[in-house]
This record gives structure tokens, C-alpha cells and sequence, in this order.
């Protein structure tokens, strides 16, 4: 061993060092020099083998070439580290006058914005909200609103029952009267509107198993048919337009005496009758009547101080009307495409 053979790897050290194309190129470098088995660490385990005086001389050579080879080889990783950054960035870099990807603003359902807009009319005439659960106890579903055992809407055919004895998912929003009832206590007035989900075993083309209601009460002192066909004329003419008609027919509820039903002129014919009306240019939109006095009675009022009208109606129904759909289920199939076109973007409440 020799300076002259140290000052050879010193310059094959440098050279190879700065020649290096990549921080892999880097690494077998290394490796050849320093690593176990490298050039410089096999010479100093020879180092035992030398005399007392080389050894100090070849050692110091050794450790000088090893103290540049670890420094070069670090600088220069350092400096290939960052020209393989900016590599990278270069070629991850973007326009960034490119338009961008529009998410998408997210758009009110039909259902949510007719909702809202019988939310609307009544709110201005004085009444609140109320809710009540969609799992509901028989009591107040079917017992408290009149409805005798043998009804067909007890019927499995028409309830979806649970495993909760006692317990069905509502088949109408009627249960809010009651709760309602028990919630003000005797107290007047008591004016709510309920809208919700609805469960029956229905599925067709006008009927789907799960729909939205909107049940409403009036309970106070001399209430009579006039509010209650006031009321549903005023609703019909602020949701369908002032040149709606509306006509009223006697129907049978259990929890309504006398009961009935209202039909506005039908949108598709204008009252001419066609297929959508079958033929009579008229459709129903709910039901209606004053409530009976055992349905007071069950929620804690006198019926013979106080009296009361409700009605149910079917949301769906009136968003077909407002929205000019003429498919139930159209409603249900979640297509974008269909639904956007009745969407909202001004965040104006009700619309
Ligand atoms: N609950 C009835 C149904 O789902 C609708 C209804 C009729 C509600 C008359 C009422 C009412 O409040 O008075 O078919």
C-alpha cells in the first residue's frame, strides 16, 4: 500500500461520486467504497497485517479517504435528492388556467321543496310544526284514532308490523293529532301541521310503500266546517294557483265526523276530464272532516266545550301537481337527470 494507490481511489472516488446520475447510482457508490465489504473498509481490516509504522501512516490515509468519501457522498445525495424533487414537481405541474371540475351544488327533492311550501302556508296562518315517531304504538296509530279492529288498514295486507309487540311503522301521519292532544294538555288553540313519513303495503303505479303526508289539527272553542273548508280553499289556491277550483265531497274516516274529501280541477285537462281524472276533471288530494268526539276525548278534550277539524293529505300527490309529473314513482328512482329539473338554487325558504 502506497499514497499513490490512495490518491488513485481518491480521484475514482470523486469521479465516480460526481458522475452519478441518480441518488441509486449514488448508493452502489457507496456500497463499493464504504460499505461492508467496500475498497476502504477491507483495507483498514488490513491494516493489522502492516508494521507498527505503516500502519499509523496507511491508517491516517485510510481515514482521510473515508471522511471524503462519506462527505462527498453526502453532499452530493443531498443535492441529487433535491434535483429528483424538482424533477418530479416539473412533471407533476399543472395548468392552472385549465377550468376546474364543478362538484355540483346539491339540489332540494321535490317532495322537500312541496313540503316546504305547505310548510310555508301554514306557518303564516298560525300554525306549528309537530312531529311524531315513525315507529308508532298501536294505541295511538289505530285505537285512538277510532279505528276498530276490523279495519282494514289493521290489516297485515296493509301494515308493515314489527318485532316490536304492540308496535307498527304508521300507516298515516293521524297519530300527531293525538300526541299533539296530549302534548298541549287542554290547552287552546291547538293548530299543528304534521308532515312525515307514511308505511303501507302498497306498491304500484300509484302507490308506493313508503310516501309523506301532511296531517293537519284545529282544536278550539266553536270551530266548524266553515274553518275547515275556509282553511283547505286558502291552502289550495296558495299551492296550485287562484284559478284552481275546489270541490268538497262527504267520505267516512273513523276519526272524523262528518268527513270529507277534497278534489281540485284536474292539471292535465283543465276540468275537461281525461285519463289522469278518469274523465270527471277532478282529483282528489285528501281527506278531511271535524274531529270525532271520542278522538277529542282520547286526547284529553271535552268535545262538548271544544271541537276541531283535521285533514290528511298526500304530498306526493300535490308535488305531481305543482311540478307537472305525471308518475308516482318517478319521484322514488333517484335519476338526476329527472329530478334537477326541478331543482332549487336560490335558498329562498319554501322554494
Ligand atoms: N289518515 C288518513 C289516511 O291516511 C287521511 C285523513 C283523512 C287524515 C281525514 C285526516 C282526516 O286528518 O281528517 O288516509
Amino acid at each position: 500500500m502506497n499514497g499513490e494507490k490512495f490518491e488513485g481511489w481518491r480521484e475514482d472516488i470523486t469521479r465516480q461520486a460526481l458522475s452519478a446520475q441518480s441518488l441509486t447510482d449514488l448508493q452502489s457508490v457507496r456500497h463499493h467504497w464504504l460499505g461492508r465489504r467496500g475498497k476502504i473498509t477491507e483495507a483498514m481490516k488490513e491494516l493489522a497485517k502492516l508494521s507498527l509504522d505503516d500502519r499509523r501512516l496507511v491508517g491516517k490515509e485510510l481515514n482521510f479517504l473515508r471522511e471524503h468519501a462519506t462527505d462527498l457522498l453526502n453532499r452530493c445525495e443531498k443535492n441529487m435528492a433535491l434535483q429528483e424533487e424538482s424533477r418530479q414537481l416539473e412533471a407533476e405541474s399543472y395548468d392552472m388556467t385549465l377550468p376546474g371540475i364543478w362538484p355540483g351544488t346539491g339540489l332540494l327533492h321535490p317532495i322537500t321543496r312541496t313540503r316546504r311550501l305547505i310548510e310555508d302556508v301554514f306557518l303564516r296562518m298560525g300554525f306549528s310544526l309537530e312531529y311524531g315517531p315513525e315507529i308508532e304504538d298501536e294505541w295511538y296509530n289505530f285505537e285512538a284514532l277510532n279505528i276498530p279492529a276490523n279495519h282494514p288498514a289493521r290489516d297485515m295486507q296493509d301494515s308493515f308490523f314489527i318485532d316490536l309487540p304492540g308496535m307498527v311503522m304508521r300507516t298515516h301521519t293521524s297519530p300527531v293529532q293525538i300526541r299533539a292532544m296530549q302534548r298541549y294538555g287542554g290547552t287552546l288553540p291547538v293548530r299543528i301541521l304534521a308532515p312525515g313519513r307514511a308505511f303501507r303495503r302498497d306498491d304500484d303505479a300509484t302507490h308506493v310503500p313508503m310516501f309523506f303526508q301532511v296531517e293537519a289539527l284545529v282544536i278550539d272553542r266553536g270551530i266548524s266546517l266553515a274553518d275547515l273548508k275556509g282553511t283547505l280553499s286558502t291552502m289550495a289556491h296558495e299551492l296550485l294557483g287562484d284559478d284552481v277550483n275546489t270541490r268538497f265531497r262527504p267520505s267516512y274516516f273513523p276519526f272524523t265526523e262528518p268527513s270529507m274529501e277534497m278534489d281540485v280541477t284536474c292539471a292535465s285537462c283543465r276540468g275537461e276530464g281525461c285519463r289522469v281524472c278518469k274523465g270527471t276533471g277532478w282529483v282528489e288530494i285528501l281527506g278531511s272532516g271535524m274531529v270525532h268526539p271520542q278522538v277529542l276525548r282520547n286526547g284529553g278534550y271535552d268535545p262538548e266545550t271544544v271541537s276541531g277539524f283535521a285533514f290528511g293529505m298526500g304530498i306526493e300527490r300535490v308535488a305531481m301537481r305543482i311540478f307537472g309529473i305525471d308518475d308516482l314513482r318517478l319521484l322514488y328512482q333517484n335519476d338526476m337527470e329527472f329530478l334537477s329539473q326541478f331543482g332549487s338554487y336560490t335558498g329562498r325558504p319554501g322554494l
